[in-house]
């Protein structure tokens, strides 16, 4: 493979209109002497991504994308350089010229593509033996572990002999040279060791030939391959106490480990993946895959390396951060949080309980288990861990630790603050405006939520007689909650009258569970515009199918429950200052389980 000349290239970068062609895969609109638009490589809703046509270059202010039209062909079309170049070349009617030989590069070039051979070769010999005699070992190994043919084969995983130079033989046989195999990692050399006399026991040792073994003996193996499908190294895992635990390929000439991820050849194949789920050992991955999760990888044996965080941005515009509950992995996660804020990909942190890895986590808890967890936000996460860290049941605990939130906190965005505002409200006990002030920022008219209802307006909605469209409109789930039981098709049993707080729907929900026929329940209004209501109500089915009605009659009251468990939180929230002593504690028990309660409906409905 050779270079395309620079002078061709200069004059692609200037005949292709970075503008039109990003125009391609983005709506942008002009705005000074920039181009905008919703950036393509993270979501978002409005727009950070521009387009500068005078410097022919793009960048996201959101996610820090950027660069050439080249570079953005290669990104948003997951090209490697020369591919991309030929694709734009094409766009353009613009024939490839002669390519410019470069002795080195070629150099280069040939080992690469030798060792890379190399490793093909002794992944495909690894992974067939896996199902001979030979692999036995392993394969009862993986097995054990639980995983399946399909999964096996999908990761291409393999056994390394316990003999001592199998692989290496395999490979000389089919020409490869020592040099070459000990370059790419798999094989060892011993060097030769003249005879030696010990001078003070007079004792011998024989002459012993230089010799060669393999790297990698008695182990399950775990190709790394990347996202072009090369395989660039192997992961080995003893198969009982033996160690290291995992034996993995140095550093060679084609493989570095901070730059890449494992399994990054099944992410590829991802299409729009929503997000990374980023795991610290190869059996995690392996695990969830077999479980249906989509899009995970692992670092290498490393702690996350900003080259991996720009990689993962590539196929996907959020990571998750699962890394094992233990002590070593929830350090990590704050590292990583770190490093994917620097490099401006946005991360949600999944915590597995009782130290729990996700290997083990979903063998425990199921994929149903996994999809329960909560997708924390970096915040979230990091005020979690600062609550450990502090006794919340003391004054001076409160303080420090709303001292240390604040400090977080005041990096957000107005918006995002406010979700976060309100739980440490009730955590700490401070007012939302003491807790502004620590962290240095007024209050925003915008953040605050509506003020809790006064017992006078609350006893004003609550009024039958009163009955302004207005009023027809702050319960819409209640309403439809009704339409739906009034087609008689849905157990009412699903509900209690607690979820009524109108106290015409609510008498309608008693009577309809007593078993009161629609019509009868329209007959029996007295007066004409209640009359009128009820009817509409209950004489227009919101669907026909049964199972339709069912799915709508859980939306409603998950959201409605919901939106209850937030008013009185924000009650509370109102009250604490006012309240002491035992007062307090119970207010913030309360405010914990209402919480909890929110995440719980959030999940559901997400
Ligand atoms: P863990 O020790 O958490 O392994 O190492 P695990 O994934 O739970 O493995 P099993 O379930 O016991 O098989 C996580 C990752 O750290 C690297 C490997 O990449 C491993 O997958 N590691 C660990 C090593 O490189 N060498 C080791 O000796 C141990
Ligand atoms: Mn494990």
């Amino acid at each position: 493979m050779a270079r395309f000349p620079a002078s061709w290239l200069d004059e692609l970068r200037s005949r292709a209109d970075i503008v039109q062609v990003v125009g391609q895969y983005v709506s942008l609109k002009r705005n000074g002497h920039r181009h905008w638009g919703l950036c393509p490589f993270h979501g978002e809703k409005t727009a950070s991504f521009s387009v500068d046509q005078d410097r022919q270059m793009y960048y996201c202010f959101g996610c820090k994308a950027g660069g050439s039209v080249i570079q953005f062909i290669m990104d948003i079309e997951r090209l490697e350089f020369q591919e991309a170049v030929k694709h734009l070349a094409d766009q353009l009617h613009m024939p490839l010229p002669q390519l410019e030989e470069d002795p080195d590069y070629q150099r280069r070039r040939t080992q690469r593509d030798r060792l890379l051979e190399a490793n093909k070769e002794a992944a495909r010999f690894f992974h067939q033996t896996l199902f001979t005699p030979a692999g036995q070992a392993s394969l009862d190994y993986l097995k054990k572990r639980g995983l399946t043919d399909s999964v096996i084969r999908k990761f291409g995983l393999g056994a390394a002999p316990a003999g001592w130079d199998t692989l290496t033989r395999h490979l000389t046989g089919k020409g490869y040279t020592i040099e070459e195999l000990k370059l790419a990692g798999l094989t060892v050399i011993k060097e030769a060791e003249p005879a030696t006399v010990d001078p003070a026991t007079g004792e011998s040792k024989p002459e012993r030939p230089r010799r060669a073994y393999d790297m990698f003996r008695n182990r399950a193996i775990f190709p790394i391959i990347d996202q072009y499908g090369n395989v660039l190294a192997f992961g080995g895992r003893a198969l009982g106490d033996a160690m290291p635990k995992y034996l993995n390929t140095s550093d060679t000439p084609v493989f570095n480990k901070r730059l890449g991820v494992y399994a990054a050849n099944l992410l590829k194949k991802e299409r729009n993946l929503k997000r990374v789920i980023l795991v610290e050992g190869y059996m995690d991955v392996v695990s969830l895959t077999q479980f249906g999760v989509t899009g995970v990888c692992a670092t290498l044996g490393t702690a996350l390396t900003p080259e991996q965080a720009k990689l993962l941005k590539r196929f996907a515009p959020m990571v998750y951060l699962s890394y094992d509950g233990d002590n070593a992995g929830q350090n990590a996660i704050m590292k990583g949080l770190g490093v994917l804020e620097e490099a401006g990909v946005p991360a949600r942190v999944l915590q597995f309980p009782d130290k729990l890895d996700p290997d083990e986590f979903i063998r425990r808890d199921g994929i149903e288990g996994f999809e329960r967890l909560p997708a924390l936000t970096p915040e979230s996460y990091r005020m979690g861990r600062l609550r450990t860290q502090y006794d919340l049941s003391t004054q001076e605990g409160r303080t420090d630790y709303a001292k240390a939130c604040a400090a977080i906190l005041q990096k957000l965005e107005p918006v995002e603050r406010e979700n976060h505002l309100q739980e440490l409200v009730v955590q700490t006990g401070f007012s939302r405006d003491v807790l502004l002030a620590q962290m240095g920022v007024s209050a925003p008219a915008i953040g605050k939520p509506a003020a809790p209802d006064s017992p006078v307006k609350r006893q004003q909605r609550f009024s039958p007689n009163r009955n302004s469209p207005a009023a027809v409109q702050e319960e819409p789930d209640e309403e439809l909650l009704i339409s739906i039981f009034g087609t008689g098709r849905v157990p009412t049993d699903i509900a209690t009258e607690d979820d009524f707080r109108d106290p015409l729907l609510r008498n309608l929900y008693l009577s309809l569970s007593e078993g009161a026929s629609a019509a009868s329940l329209c007959e029996e209004q007295v007066e004409e515009s209640t009359r009128a209501r009820v009817s509409k109500l209950l004489l227009t089915p919101p669907a026909d199918d049964t199972d339709q009605l069912i799915r709508m009659a859980q939306d409603c009251l998950d959201r409605n429950r919901l939106k209850r468990s937030r008013e009185e939180l924000s009650a509370l929230e109102a009250s604490l200052p006012t309240l002491n002593g035992a007062d307090k504690i119970a207010a913030l028990q309360r405010a914990q389980q209402l919480m909890a309660q929110i995440s719980k409906y959030n999940a559901h409905r997400s």
